[in-house]
């Protein structure tokens, strides 16, 4: 496969992880996550998080009832054998408190593992500007 289609199918993969964070569908975030997932995230408080039972916990909540659009600017993508690498700035429009349209930025990585015939994320690392 040329590398300018295996990035375009890791933004893709990721732009659909992105979008199952925020519709809390489970289903498929578990889909595209290895269960052994690392993450460094602002809610672990610089803990190094492993597993899916941390994440579980903030779709049980249930998605947010404000719209809700997610946007990875300028992303980069590396690949490295069967790693791929995404890095961007995450932008996620919703409305704030007093009904106004607001954004919030943050910076990401993810990484994903070719395994077998599919891509797994397994590690991201989540900064807050
Ligand atoms: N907190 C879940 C994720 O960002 O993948």
């Amino acid at each position: 496969m040329p590398q300018d289609s295996t990035a375009a199918n890791l933004l893709a993969l990721n732009q659909k992880l992105l979008n199952a964070i925020f519709a809390a569908d489970w289903k498929t975030y578990e889909q595209l996550c290895d269960p052994t997932i690392t993450c460094f995230e602002p809610e672990a408080k610089g803990h190094l998080v492993s597993g899916m039972a941390f994440h579980r916990y903030y779709f049980d909540l249930g998605a947010s009832k404000s719209a809700v659009n997610v946007t990875m600017a300028e992303p980069h993508v590396r690949v490295v054998g069967d790693v791929g690498i995404v890095s961007y700035v995450r932008l996620v429009q919703k409305l704030g408190p007093d009904g106004s349209p607001i954004t919030a930025q943050c910076e990401e990585t993810r990484v994903w593992q070719r395994q077998g015939d599919s891509w797994r994320h397994v590690h991201f690392h989540r900064s807050l500007p």
